[in-house]
């Protein structure tokens, strides 16, 4: 049974064959009513099905062949080029130098789901975006410190950290932030206390502007603010989303990925609407994706049914490159420079560029 079986206009209808979604058909977002905020999933999968004998494909099956030219017609026009996304890639223009630096435009990581590469994302996204000549920030604003020791840092050895500044009045931003190892990007970072100031905010004034205060400073020396988020939609999520500009919401190409986007899209919404008017949503990413499988194939489909085109052309493979590169401290783009890895977030850093810094 294929994942999609039941779902209209995706794969299994009239065909047992799995096939991509039409071509150049324009995606209907679900968009649901922020008055409602639904909690449902809005991407149900079908109820449990017995499971089909039809074999997944072993070998390969290049997404960009999903959709042969007829032969039969030779002056048909060539078909675009298909991303993995099944939507024709665009052409993404090359980032332009910058003369001057600043007005930052600030962007959370956010999932409230666990190991979805939000991390990894922060890093590397962050590491391409200074390789194209952006100032970058990167805030660790996870008390798991992930990002932080993905950057070599030792979360024992911190003198100050992330806690310090939202927490102490006298303690500046100068005094905390670090240089990340990647020329042109800096780490504001954090470690286990960082979960002790989710119950200290409780009794502050304003306890959900917290972290935008804390980086209002940075907003004129930096020119993109990364802020990795920890899994959950509690108090330091809630001032993330209403210290940023923009919301990228990374997910794992798997079944389980798309069970609580309602949610986290709620979340949003809400805050929004009470905190902070600016927040959009700046992409969607799949991530950990593997085009081998017809699993991974029709999540992205998916997601592209039900985010349009806030759903990013740039998709991130699975490799285990992303594991060592952490184990080494280092961002992908210099711990293995021409990987596939290392070039989908330049790619994904050209998408933002186009998307939401240079446009
Ligand atoms: N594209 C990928 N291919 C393979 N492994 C990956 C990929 N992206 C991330 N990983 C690995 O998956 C694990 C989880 O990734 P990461 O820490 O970035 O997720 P996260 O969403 O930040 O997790 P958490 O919610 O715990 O903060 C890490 O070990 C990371 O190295
Ligand atoms: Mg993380």
């Amino acid at each position: 049974m294929s994942v999609g079986g039941s779902f209209p206009g995706g794969p299994g209808q009239g065909s047992s064959a799995p096939q991509m979604p039409p071509l150049g058909a324009p995606p209907a977002p679900p968009s649901p009513s922020r008055d409602e905020h639904p909690v449902s999933d809005p991407l149900p999968f079908p109820a449990a099905q017995p499971q089909s004998t039809q074999p997944e494909p072993t070998q390969p099956v290049p997404v960009d062949q999903a959709a042969p030219v007829d032969q039969a017609t030779p002056e048909a026009p060539a078909a675009a080029k298909l991303g993995p996304t099944g939507r024709p890639m665009p052409d993404l223009p090359e980032p332009r130098p910058l003369t001057s630096h600043g007005n930052a435009r600030v962007i959370a990581m956010c999932n409230q789901k666990g190991g979805v590469g939000k991390t990894t994302t922060t890093i590397n996204l962050g590491a391409s975006l200074a390789e194209y000549g952006r100032k970058v920030l990167l805030v660790d604003f996870d008390p798991q410190g992930s990002l932080s020791v993905g950057l070599g840092l030792n979360p024992h050895e911190m003198d100050l950290s992330i806690y310090n500044l939202l927490m102490e009045r006298d303690v500046d931003f100068q005094e905390v932030v670090v240089p990340s190892g990647v020329p042109g990007m800096d780490l504001l970072p954090s470690n286990i206390d960082l979960s002790a100031a989710e119950v200290q905010l409780v009794h502050e004034v304003a306890r959900e502007q917290t972290l935008a205060r804390v980086l209002a400073p940075a907003l004129a020396t930096y020119d993109v603010i990364l802020i990795d988020c920890q899994p959950s939609l509690g108090l330091l999520t809630v001032n993330a989303l209403t210290a940023s500009d923009g919301v990228i919401v990374p997910l794992e190409c798997e079944y389980f990925a798309l069970r609580g986007v309602a949610l986290l899209k709620t979340t949003i919404d809400k805050v929004q609407e009470r905190l902070n008017p600016k927040l959009e949503i700046d992409g969607v990413l799949g991530t950990m994706f593997d085009g081998r499988t017809l699993h991974s194939r029709e999540v992205m489909e998916r997601l592209v049914h039900a985010w349009g085109d806030k759903v990013f052309h740039t998709v991130i493979r699975r490799t285990i490159k992303f594991s060592d590169s952490t184990v080494a401290g280092e961002p992908i783009t210099t711990y293995a420079s021409t990987s596939t890895g290392a070039e989908s977030y330049r790619q994904l850093a050209k998408e933002v560029l186009s998307r939401c810094l240079d446009g």
